[in-house]
């Protein structure tokens, strides 16, 4: 399929957004060594050195715009999957984080543009800290992040790269072929966020419960504190 390589770029995500814009195909892959401006969730910035593999990837299937958030659940199934196969036995937390002991080693963004009935494009733009020395995390994540060459020692990038790409083809054309069941299977097997105790930091609002499952939509089901009634959470973050 179609891929796109840079050197440096501001962000994967924004030409990928440009690409698909332009009729770029289902499937195009939009990869850089390194990103001066990487994109995080909620407007924040993501430290994009050289060494992670920094990448995007345009889909355009015909599913409704609400299914698109299952397109990060697939993503980090796909991670986490290639990460098991070197070794590093990593886990998800809701959304779309991928941790190991506790630190951060993989990110995701989606982004989308659709109709009220239909995508025309969505770019699931993933951030894996491959090879990075933790020594130049900045300051403000440097508690919180980590990378994989912190866990593995020195491993070879490109072929995990193709791992994630083929565990990532793998998992679309099944999703296209007999919906999320299996996705979502995979995402209860590897997430660290269920049958935890949380802190749901929500939109408007903040509580504490039990993570008890993931529904077919991706929203995290949470018994609240003191409550039989399961809540639905569909965005936000948890700790
Ligand atoms: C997050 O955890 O806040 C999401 C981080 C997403 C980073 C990736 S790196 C490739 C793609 N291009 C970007 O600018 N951001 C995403």
């Amino acid at each position: 399929s179609n891929i796109v390589a840079f050197e440096d770029i501001a962000s994967t995500n924004t030409e990928a957004k440009r690409l698909a814009a332009q009729g770029s195909p289902d499937g195009t892959i939009v990869v850089a060594e390194s990103q001066n401006t990487g994109k995080g969730r909620l407007d924040r910035s993501f430290f994009c050195p050289k060494g992670g593999i920094w990448f995007s990837v345009i889909l355009k299937p015909d599913f409704l715009p609400q299914e698109a958030p299952k397109c990060t659940l697939m993503a980090a199934v796909a991670i986490a999957e290639a990460m098991e196969k070197v070794g590093l036995r990593a886990g998800i937390k809701w959304p779309n984080d991928i941790l190991y002991q506790g630190r951060k080693l993989v990110g995701i963004l989606t982004e989308m543009s659709a109709e009220i009935d239909r995508i025309n494009y969505v770019v699931i733009g993933m951030g894996i800290n491959a090879i990075i020395d933790p020594k130049i995390f900045p300051e403000d994540i440097k508690d919180k992040a980590g990378s994989m060459s912190m866990f593995l020692g020195d491993f070879d990038r490109v072929a995990f790269f193709q791992e994630v790409l083929r565990r990532l083809e793998v998992h679309y054309l099944d999703v296209r072929r007999r919906g999320f069941a299996g996705v979502l299977d995979s995402w209860r097997r590897l997430s660290i966020t269920l049958g935890e105790q949380i802190n749901v930091l929500g939109i408007n609002e903040t509580f504490a419960g039990e993570a008890v499952d993931i529904d077919e939509d991706g929203a995290l089901l949470v018994k609240p504190e003191g409550s039989e009634e399961i809540r639905k959470v569909y965005a936000g973050d948890v700790s």
